[in-house]
């Protein structure tokens, strides 16, 4: 297949609503992270996306809308919690799981009896949206087991020729997923962070929100992922990256303790000048937005240098930067070493 990349403009925006409205999928920006895009309500558009990335069938994709209309059929009810979350956070980064409705495509599902929406703010997604008129089930618009996209030459990188066309849209300004939450059940849970944080849901909602177990370490043998995506071990890189939790002074002694691995170090933006060793900066330390614009570039970019061995600084776990340590940890297949 022939992949057009083209520049976001409104001509190419009219063309890639068709493709969707015809059952095909198309890649496009969103303000997190890079979407494949299918109509959420055709099956058979659906499964073309599992197919181009080679995803597992039973992991739920997440459906977009571009306005609360739009939820229609999508939703068997839009609990007081969602409405909450939505009133405050929508357009934007946040993903809500809610009780789903008969016009969602199974395939969207994998089996469970909720469905997550979100309705994103990027202009181009929200163009799409509303010339297709179609809800779009859009994961991130990498092969599974890569760094999630945020420029549209990513995209380009992983799909070439496995789908008909990829929206420039520019960079993400975000940098990782969304926020989903869950609104099911008796209590709201989150499971996965993003840049709307836990205080801020908690604030909106003005109760607790329990962290999903797999979020900041690895699942149980035996227990059961609420958020089916967690299990995987996700934005695997080539090289072995283990976490180093501690100050700057130990990580350097702790790395200059391996200098025999030749290892290249993942630091804080500034820390490169004092590391005698090849090194990747990926934000300023203990500003989690900064480090979740710059993590998948910098992951990209450590695949680029090869498959050493790599020690990275490890980020705060709460606020904006727990985001940035839930996907770390598992692009560092939950090796973390405390110094
Ligand atoms: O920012 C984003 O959300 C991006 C952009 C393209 O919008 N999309 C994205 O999709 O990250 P994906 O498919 O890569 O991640 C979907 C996540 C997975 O962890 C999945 O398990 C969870 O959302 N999820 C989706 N539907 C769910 C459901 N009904 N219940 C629990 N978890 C769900
Ligand atoms: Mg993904």
């Amino acid at each position: 297949m022939k992949t057009i990349f083209c520049n976001a403009d409104a001509a190419h925006i009219e063309q890639a609503a068709s493709l969707l409205q015809q059952g095909e999928i198309v890649a496009l920006p969103t303000e997190t992270v890079y979407g494949i895009a299918a109509d959420a309500r055709n099956g058979a558009a659906v499964a073309k996306i599992f197919k181009a990335k080679g995803r597992p069938q039973d992991n739920p994709l997440i459906v977009h809308i571009s306005d609360m209309d739009m939820l229609d059929g999508l939703v068997a009810e839009v609990p007081e919690r969602a409405q909450l979350l939505a009133a405050a956070f929508w357009p934007g980064p946040l993903t809500i799981v809610m009780p789903r409705g008969d016009k969602v495509a199974d395939e969207c599902c994998a089996g469970l009896d909720t469905v997550g929406i979100r309705m994103p703010s990027h202009p181009v997604a929200r163009a799409v949206l509303k010339a297709s008129g179609c809800p779009f089930a859009a994961p991130s618009a990498n092969l599974s087991g890569s760094p999630s996209p945020t420029t549209a030459k990513d995209v380009l990188a992983d799909m070439d020729g496995r789908l008909p066309m990829i929206l420039d849209g520019g960079d993400c300004a975000v940098g990782v997923e969304s926020t989903v939450i869950t609104v099911v059940g008796e209590n709201p849970m989150l499971l996965r962070p993003g840049h709307i944080t836990l205080e801020q849901l908690e604030a909106a909602l003005g109760e607790e929100v329990k962290i999903s177990g797999a979020i900041l370490e690895k699942l149980k043998e035996g227990e059961v992922a609420r958020s089916p995506g967690m299990k995987y071990k996700h934005y695997a890189p080539k090289a072995d990256i283990t976490l180093l939790k501690g100050s700057f002074d130990q990580f350097r002694s702790y790395v200059e303790a391996h200098r025999s691995e030749n290892p290249a170090c993942l630091c804080f933006t500034g820390e490169e000048e004092k590391l005698d060793f090849p090194c990747v900066c990926y934000g300023k330390e203990g500003d989690g937005n900064d480090q979740a614009y710059h993590l998948f570039r910098c992951l990209r970019a450590l695949d680029e240098q090869g498959d050493g061995i790599v020690y990275a600084r490890c980020p705060e776990m709460d606020g904006a930067s727990m985001a940035v340590y839930n996907r770390l940890i598992r692009a560092a297949a939950f090796r973390v070493i405390e110094l």
